[in-house]
C-alpha cells in the first residue's frame, strides 16, 4: 500500500467514525429512511442518513431538513447524544432536482454528503465550503479509482450481497485491492447484519460499516407492515439477484417478485431516467422489495436503538475475543 499523507476532510472523516461508539453508517434506502429513522439512528450514536429523492417534493425536501437540524439542536441543548448525519444525494444528469437540492445542502449544511449514479466532483466545492466532507459508493477498483481522481474524502465499497443495487465482488478482494491505492477512509456495505460482521470489517482494513437492510425491518423506517414481516420470514436462499426489476443489478425478496409476477430471468430491463418524480416513476420499487443476503438474520421488528445496541453488544464481544 502506498501511504500519503491525508487530507483535512479525509482526517475529520476518520475522527467522525472513530469518535463512535459504533463506526456504522445507517446506509441511505429509497423509500425506506425518511427523517425518522435518520433521527433514531443519531440518537442511537450511529450516523443518519436518507436519500433526498425520498421526500416527493424539494419542498417537503426542505421541511425534512428543517425537522432534521431542529431535532439535532434540541438534543443537544438537552446534553443528549445525536451522531452527525448524512444526506445522499443523486448527481446524475437527467435528475432535474440536483440543483434545487445542492442549493438545500449549503442551507443545511449536512455533515456527510454521499453521491449516487454520478461525479462527486458536481458536490465538492460546495460541501467543502462549510466544512463537510463527501464519500461515495462504488462497486470496483475501476470506479473507487475514479472517484478518487474526481476528489471525494472517503468510498463506501458495495459488495455482493449488498441490498439494493449490489455489488458483485467480494469484500476479502475488493478491499484488499482498493487499499493498494487509497489510504484514505474506507467503509464497506453488504450484508453486514451484526456486531461481529462491523468488527470484520475492521480487521479487514475498513473504517465504517453501513449497515442496510437490518434497519429496514425496525419501526422507524418508511416501509409497511407487509414488508417488515417479509424480512422476518425470508432467509438467503429467498434472495434474488436480477437486474429485471430497475434495469440495475440489485438483489430482491423472492416472494414479493412472485407477487409482482416479475420473472428474474427476464430479459427485458426497465430504463434509467432521473427526471421527473422519481418516486412515481419507480413504482417497482414500493411493491418489489429489496433485501440483502443478510436478510436471514431479522429475526424480529424492533427500535432503531433496540437494534443498535444489539450491534453495540456483538461488536463489543467479538472485540473482546479478539484480544
Ligand atoms: C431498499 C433499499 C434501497 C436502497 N436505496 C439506496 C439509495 O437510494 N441510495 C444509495 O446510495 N443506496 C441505496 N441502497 C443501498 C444501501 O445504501 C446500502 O449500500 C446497502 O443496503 C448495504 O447492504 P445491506 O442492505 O446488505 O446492509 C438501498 C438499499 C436497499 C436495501
Amino acid at each position: 500500500m502506498t501511504t500519503t499523507s491525508l487530507s483535512a476532510p479525509q482526517q475529520q472523516l476518520l475522527n467522525l467514525f472513530a469518535g463512535l461508539d459504533l463506526p456504522v453508517l445507517a446506509a441511505p434506502m429509497f423509500l425506506v429512511s425518511g427523517p425518522r429513522l435518520l433521527a433514531a439512528s443519531c440518537q442511537a450514536g450511529i450516523v443518519g442518513s436518507l436519500p433526498a429523492p425520498n421526500a416527493r417534493t424539494v419542498e417537503q425536501l426542505q421541511q425534512w431538513l428543517e425537522q432534521i437540524v431542529g431535532e439535532r439542536d434540541a438534543a443537544q441543548q438537552r446534553g443528549e447524544q445525536w451522531a452527525p448525519w448524512m444526506l445522499n444525494m443523486i448527481v446524475h444528469s437527467t435528475y432535474d432536482r440536483f440543483e434545487a437540492e445542492l442549493e438545500l445542502v449549503r442551507r443545511y449544511q449536512p455533515p456527510i454528503v454521499s453521491t449516487a449514479l454520478g461525479s462527486p466532483k458536481r458536490v465538492l466545492d460546495t460541501v467543502h465550503a462549510y466544512g463537510g466532507v463527501v464519500i461515495a459508493d462504488v462497486i470496483s477498483p475501476a470506479l473507487a479509482r475514479k472517484a478518487v481522481a474526481a476528489g471525494v474524502d472517503g468510498l463506501v465499497l458495495v459488495c455482493n450481497g449488498a441490498g439494493g443495487h449490489t455489488g458483485n465482488y467480494n469484500p476479502f478482494a475488493f478491499v484488499a485491492e482498493v487499499r493498494e491505492f487509497w489510504d484514505g477512509p474506507l467503509g464497506l456495505a453488504g450484508a453486514i447484519s451484526n456486531g461481529r460482521d462491523i468488527h470484520a470489517a475492521q480487521v479487514l482494513g475498513c473504517d465504517f460499516s453501513l449497515v442496510g437492510t437490518r434497519l429496514i425491518a425496525t419501526h422507524e423506517s418508511l416501509v409497511e407492515d407487509a414488508y417488515r414481516d417479509m424480512l422476518v420470514e425470508c432467509s438467503l436462499d429467498q434472495v434474488t439477484t436480477t437486474k429485471a426489476v430497475s434495469g440495475v443489478l440489485a438483489n430482491w425478496m423472492q416472494p414479493s417478485l412472485d407477487k409482482a409476477g416479475i420473472d428474474p430471468r427476464s430479459e427485458t430491463r426497465p430504463s434509467i431516467d432521473f427526471s421527473g418524480d422519481i418516486a412515481t416513476a419507480n413504482k417497482a420499487w414500493k411493491h418489489v422489495w429489496s433485501a440483502g443476503q443478510g436478510v436471514g438474520q431479522i429475526t424480529r421488528t424492533c427500535s432503531v436503538a433496540e437494534l443498535v445496541d444489539e450491534l453495540h453488544q456483538g461488536y463489543r464481544q467479538s472485540r473482546a475475543r479478539a484480544l
